[in-house]
């Protein structure tokens, strides 16, 4: 059979796969104490959603949405990202009527038709978070506090965190106005072909275009900061100090603009140099009049997604896989023996194997060498008539015949129930 993965979907395996597992397991940790709790949503939605979320204009529902109509002619598309698909739930499950704030976190696949290249995919995977109902710059400020903590809980270092300001609906067509103007004042031809089209419908997004004549242009481009209104102003700062006071040390970055069009004040990406060309890990920000324009109560709120891809990718070794026992038995009877111990000791919490192949001694002695586990329990015809194991140490070599029942004991803390230390 020819190869019939699609292009930019992944098939995971460990170790790759245990990565994710462990980066869930942390953030799911750290999360919880920040008061998050875990919302399942589905992948697919309606394509309004997305549209009315995420923007008409941007390149994520222009150009990278799967979209498709079901049976029914309705217009589907696969969840580009978590927040619009969060927002909706939130709003069906009348959520602010019962909790003044809610901490929602939500990990799984997203899907952009994006030409993949390293850490870019079109089968993704976020890890994200919405805190919802709370104006609070304190907020903004845990957020980041709380993504911090979970990149370095996964070991992450050299990486940095940038933040600007969008302002809000009041101050930020000041800002659309005075950029327009700034850029119209250069040849259109100068401008990269997305960025000529963007300059009408879309005028921000010219100050994050990678394409050289592009940054050279927008260098000296009025900054959003100089626009803030004074609330919108007074609220970034206290986020800066808080931070500062925390020993984090942004750097604001005048053309952080994010690619969602939902984002208003707070913006923030955590970026590396490692990860090729796709330099943001994690972005994210406040969106205070989302929930507002898709019909629902007037809450505030405030979110991050960080890309999975991207993190394993910076991430070293995550802990190997635990493996305490590989077990073989050499007839029949002493199979039998072996399969009901190997049952028993993985009930009782302990992490191993049994090698089932038919095969002489050494060969089952090579096979265990290679599975990593600690110990090596052999049962043959005389172990068995017994009822006994022989438990040996595969790194120093020596062995114990106890019985069977002993094992367990054994095993757990290296003792003989007698008290005498494997390892001796
Ligand atoms: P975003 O910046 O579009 O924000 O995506 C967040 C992260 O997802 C990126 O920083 C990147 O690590 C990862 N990512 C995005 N596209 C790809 C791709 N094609 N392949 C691999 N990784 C990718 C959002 O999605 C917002 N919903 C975040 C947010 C939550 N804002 C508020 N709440």
């Amino acid at each position: 059979m020819s190869s019939t993965r699609i292009k930019g979907f992944a098939d995971m395996f460990p170790p790759q796969s245990d990565m994710y597992t462990y980066m869930e397991s942390v953030a799911r940790e750290i999360f919880g104490r920040f008061g998050f709790v875990e919302l399942r949503t589905p992948i697919l939605e309606f394509t309004e959603l997305f549209q009315r979320s995420i923007g008409q204009e941007t390149d994520v529902v222009q150009k990278e949405m799967y979209t498709f109509a079901d049976r029914k002619g309705r217009s589907l598309s696969l969840r580009p990202e978590a927040t619009a698909g969060v927002m909706r739930a939130y709003m069906e499950s009348g959520l602010s009527n019962r909790e003044a704030v809610s901490r929602l976190f939500t990990f799984g696949p997203m899907f952009r038709y994006e030409r993949p290249q390293k850490g870019r995919m079109r089968q993704f995977h976020q890890i994200n978070c919405e805190c919802l109902g709370s104006h609070s710059p304190f907020v903004d400020a845990e957020m980041l506090c709380m993504l911090w903590a979970f990149l370095h809980g996964v070991g992450l270092k050299d990486v940095e965190l940038h933040v600007n300001s969008l302002g809000c609906p009041n101050c930020r067509p000041r800002f659309t106005q005075a950029l327009q103007e700034y850029l119209h004042a250069f040849p259109k031809e100068a401008l990269c072909e997305d960025c000529a089209r963007r300059l009408a419908s879309n005028p921000l997004r010219v100050l994050d275009c990678k394409q050289e004549g592009c940054r050279q242009i927008t260098e000296k481009a009025p900054r959003l900061l100089d626009y803030n209104c004074p609330s919108c102003r007074t609220h970034f700062d206290k986020v800066l100090h808080l931070l500062e006071g925390h020993g984090m040390h942004p750097v604001l970055n005048h053309k952080l603009v994010r690619g969602l069009d939902y984002y208003c004040r707070t913006t923030f990406e955590v970026v590396s140099g490692n990860i090729g060309a796709q330099t943001a890990v994690a972005g994210g920000g406040r969106y205070d009049g989302l929930l507002r324009s898709l019909g629902g109560p007037d809450v505030p709120g405030i979110g991050f997604a960080c890309g999975m891809e991207r993190l394993s990718l910076l991430m070293g070794e995550t802990p190997a896989r635990h493996k305490l026992f590989c077990l073989l038995a050499m007839d029949e009877e002493s199979r039998q023996q072996g399969w009901h111990l190997t049952q028993n000791l993985r009930l009782a919490g302990l992490a191993g194997e049994m090698l089932y192949a038919e095969s002489g001694f050494k060969s089952l002695m090579r096979q265990a060498g290679k599975s990593g586990a600690r110990y090596c329990l052999i049962i043959g015809p005389d172990e068995s008539k017994q009822g006994k194991v022989v438990i040996k140490n595969m790194a120093n070599g020596s062995q114990e015949c106890l019985s069977q029942d002993r094992a367990l004991h054994y095993l757990s803390t290296g003792q003989d129930t007698t008290g005498k230390d494997s390892n001796e």
